[in-house]
This record gives C-alpha cells, structure tokens and sequence, in this order.
C-alpha cells in the first residue's frame, strides 16, 4: 500500500489522475472502475482536461461503476449513471457500448448481479479501480459490516443514508432504500485501487482504514490486504496519522 499524502485536494486529483493515464497509455484499452460522489470529481475534471488538451483517448476503455441507486432510470439526476455522464462521460470519447454501471432498473436484479460479475471476468478482470470511502469506512455501498467477500449484489441502504439522501428528492417516497454495489470481494480482485478522501471528515475513517485492523466493521481496511493499492489523501484526511507517509 503506497500512501500519498498531497497539499490540496487539486493536487490530489492530479496525483490520481497521473496513474490513472499512465495505466491508460500503457494499455489503451484498460478496464476501469469509476466511483461517484464528491471526491473523484477533481479527478474526472482533470481526466478531462488531459483528454482535451492532451490526447488522452478512452475511445478503447471499459468502464465499471461500483454502485447505483434501485428504482431509478438513468435518466434522474440522482442516479449515478447520471453522475457520471454529467461529469466524466459526455466529456470524452469513451464509447458508450463499453460502458457500465449497474441496472438500478433491472427486472431481475440478482440475475442482473451476476451478469456484471460475470461481465467484469468476461473482460478479463478490472486493471484499476477508483475508491472513495465514506466517514464511516464504507467502500461503494459496503456499510460496516459487509462480508469482506462479498460480490456485486442488493444493499439495503442504512436508514442514515436514506435520511441524508431526502434532500435530493421532491418526496420520502422517492428516496431509494436499495442499492446494487460491486462487492468487497470484487473490488479487491481489481489488480490496481486507488482510495481517494479529503478534508477532515474523512481522517477517522482514512485512520482506521489505513493504521487500524483489517475489520469488517471498517470495510475500507481491507485495501491493507491489496496486493497494488495507492492512497491518494489531501493533508486534511491524512490528520490523524500517526505515521510517516510520502508527501
Ligand atoms: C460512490 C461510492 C461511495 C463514495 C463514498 C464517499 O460510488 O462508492 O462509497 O465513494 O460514500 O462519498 P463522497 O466522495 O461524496 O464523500
């Protein structure tokens, strides 16, 4: 586990962002796991500038996304397609054919589970993949308490997560209480991970993901055991390690 610990949350999403072209260049058509929420944002907008700026071609790429929302279409912008659309896909030339995040609408959603396991290993595993962590050292929807092998399947989401979630929708009812996440199991068959956090809401969770026990009951501990993991951090979640990492 190599730990970088940068200035700034920009600086961070560069360092990301470094790895992640690096691997691209070296093989263009990589498989690539992609997260949602506020921390690869940096990441993507710098992904971006290199496709832009720089060349940096995802036309042969295969993505993955960890998680998604049941009962919403890809067309809700809450839905984590729509995320990742918004902020990384309609920017550069992935093609849409090798894009995947799971099916929050899928009629069969076990059967649609074991597709995108089996789909991941179709494709000869993923070469690298994105992490954010939660304040409670949650991976993708892994809570506190996921099985450390368990594969893609049905979460329910923690009345926590729902409740902070209703902001973002017009009613209670529409809040989703299910969701389909990649597994800890999955995630760790990932050749390469890259775990991102910043500010200091993230430093307790990066502290026990990073110096505390390898537990269940913090589910992000489990990259100690990766064979190729980085984690990128900004000083603010790195506070509370106690020690010394790469600057
Ligand atoms: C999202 C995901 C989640 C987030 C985590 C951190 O695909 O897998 O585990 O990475 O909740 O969220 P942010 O980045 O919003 O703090």
């Amino acid at each position: 586990m190599l730990v970088i610990i940068k200035n700034s949350y920009d600086e961070m999403s560069k360092e990301a962002a470094k790895i992640v072209a690096d691997r691209l260049r070296k093989k263009p058509n990589l498989v690539l796991g992609l997260a949602t929420g506020s921390t690869p944002i940096g990441l993507y907008k710098e992904l971006i500038r290199m496709h832009k700026e720089e060349g940096l071609s995802f036309a042969k790429v295969t993505t993955f996304n960890l998680d998604e929302y049941i009962g919403l279409p890809r067309t809700h912008d809450q839905s984590y397609f729509y995320f990742m659309w918004e902020n990384l896909f309609k920017y550069i030339d992935v093609d849409r054919r090798y894009i995947h995040v799971p099916d929050g609408m899928a009629n069969d959603i076990d059967g649609h589970c074991e597709w995108y396991e089996n789909e991941i290993k179709h494709l000869g595993g993923i070469d690298l993949q994105i992490l954010g962590i939660g304040g409670n050292g949650h991976i993708a929807f892994n809570e506190p308490g996921s099985s450390l092998g368990s594969r893609t399947r049905i979460k329910t989401l923690t009345e926590q997560t729902v409740k902070d979630n209703a902001r973002f929708f017009k009613s209670m009812e529409e809040v989703p209480k299910f969701a389909i996440t990649m597994g800890i199991g999955t995630i760790m068959e990932a050749k390469e991970v890259i775990l991102m956090a910043n500010k200091t809401n993230k430093a307790d969770a990066i502290k026990s993901a990073i110096e505390g026990p390898v537990t269940h009951m913090t589910p992000a501990s489990i990259i100690q055991m990766h064979r190729k993991a980085y984690v990128v951090i900004d000083k603010e979640a790195a506070s509370k390690l106690t020690h010394q990492f790469r600057g």
